[in-house]
């Protein structure tokens, strides 16, 4: 991808980063496809496969995937449950592997994938185990994969510390913490789409 109008699937879009992920690409002048759970152009459930690999289908031929999706359980160590952990694994960890392996039939020569993370693969909180775990998984697959995909194909991944929109909801768990605006993220995802790093892992801390 060279500068030109590209078509990017936004997982996502309508969510707290996912929409500001869509206006930056869509005020660029670029074809986004916007894919929720229940909102957007079109919905899937990243826990379920079958509905990954149906929406490439649908979709056809398309230059990027751009996820700011997958669900993490926050509880604290001692309770959090099978249905927990469950949901953390499928949701957000294989939910964004599904992503990269299922539009490998589709994905143009020299496209390129940014999944998401967060800086609790790094940065610690209480109740936020699942989500530390979760995020190193996705961050190591991002790493060994870039150095697995054909094509020219590249593999980032973004890593934001909690957003200025999430402080109300969210701020009690992250004492002193920093915040960050979904702008920066938007960014981080341009830069990830637009620039040459395969196998990176953005910060926006
Ligand atoms: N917000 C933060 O401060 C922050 C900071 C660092 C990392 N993150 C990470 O960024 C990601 C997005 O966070 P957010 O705060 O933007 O979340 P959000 O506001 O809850 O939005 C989530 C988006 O993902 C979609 N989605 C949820 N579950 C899905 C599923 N099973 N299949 C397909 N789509 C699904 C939702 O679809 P609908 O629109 O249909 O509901 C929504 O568009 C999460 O992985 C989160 O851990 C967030």
């Amino acid at each position: 991808m060279d500068g030109g109008f590209v078509k990017i699937i936004v997982i996502g879009a309508n969510g707290t980063i996912g929409k500001y992920v869509k206006t930056l690409l869509t005020q660029d002048g670029h074809e986004v496809i916007s894919v929720g759970k229940t909102s957007g152009d079109f919905q899937i459930d990243l826990e379920d496969a079958a509905s990954v690999a149906a929406l490439y289908r649908r979709i056809g031929k398309f230059d990027a995937v751009a996820s700011a999706a997958g669900e993490v359980a926050f509880a604290p160590f001692e309770e959090l449950s099978q249905h927990d952990w469950n949901l953390s694994v499928q949701s957000k960890l294989l939910g964004q592997v599904r992503l990269v392996q299922e539009a490998l039939p589709y994905i143009a020569d020299g496209g390129s994938f940014t999944l998401m993370s967060g800086m609790l693969g790094e940065e610690f909180i209480r109740s936020g185990v699942a989500a530390s775990m979760i995020n190193g998984g996705v961050e190591g697959f991002v790493r060994a994969a870039a150095r697995e995909l054909p094509r020219g194909l590249r593999i980032n991944v973004i890593s934001p510390a909690l957003l200025d929109d999430s402080l109300e909801a969210y701020g009690h768990n992250y004492p002193g913490f920093k915040t960050v605006s979904g702008q920066a993220v938007a960014q981080a995802f341009k830069k990830s789409i637009f620039g040459v790093q395969s196998g990176a892992v953005l910060r926006v801390h």
